[in-house]
């Protein structure tokens, strides 16, 4: 049996079968919508972005880690995340204090993978998801999914915050011009 680091769409939407799981976080990363989604929630021509994870020693990325017992969870997720992911382990450390940090695979896009968009401001990183979608749905309805995911975790992550009340703001000010015309 092995365990899986979820850090996105997997927190509220796992789709394989588990057979334990626990709130844990990883010392040494956080989460960025900063790789481009050619394949789910957008497409070559017009690539929508989804999570990774970045190194930043000050940081701990929080989030769920699943127990599986099938190896074929492993390749669908190869096969899902083959948009530049990669598997790799990583020492997650339990939410509760009595249990020992533990290995598990993360899948990750790293910097200067073919896909990989990196940094930029939130107002751009906001105006690129707003437009885009893809055959998984549309970009925003992840970053809102995700927001309400860690909201209800009790998970304090600004850069989803931040994320999600800018492409509120858009959503609001569209409707706003919509109906002036
Ligand atoms: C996730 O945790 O949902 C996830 C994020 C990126 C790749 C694979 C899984």
């Amino acid at each position: 049996m092995k365990w899986i680091f979820a850090y996105g769409s997997l927190i509220w939407r796992p789709d394989f079968a588990f057979v334990d799981r626990r709130r844990v976080h990883l010392p040494g990363f956080t989460r960025r919508f900063w790789q481009g989604s050619h394949d789910h929630r957008g497409t070559p021509d017009a690539p929508g972005r989804v999570v990774t994870l970045i190194q930043d020693a000050q940081a701990s990325c929080h989030g769920m880690a699943y127990l599986i017992n099938d190896e074929a969870v492993f390749r669908a997720l190869d096969h899902r995340e083959k948009n530049g992911y990669r598997r790799t382990s990583v020492t997650l450390h339990p939410e509760q204090p009595a249990l020992a940090p533990f290995e598990a695979t993360a899948w990750v896009a790293e910097p200067g993978n073919f896909a990989y968009l990196g940094e930029a401001s939130i107002r751009e990183i906001a105006e690129q998801i707003a437009t885009s979608t893809g055959p998984s749905g549309r970009n925003d309805d992840y970053v809102y999914e995700l927001a309400k995911a860690l909201a209800a975790m009790g998970i304090e992550d600004p850069h989803i915050m931040a994320l999600n009340d800018a492409l509120r703001a858009i959503a609001t000010n569209t409707e706003h011009t919509e109906n002036r015309v």
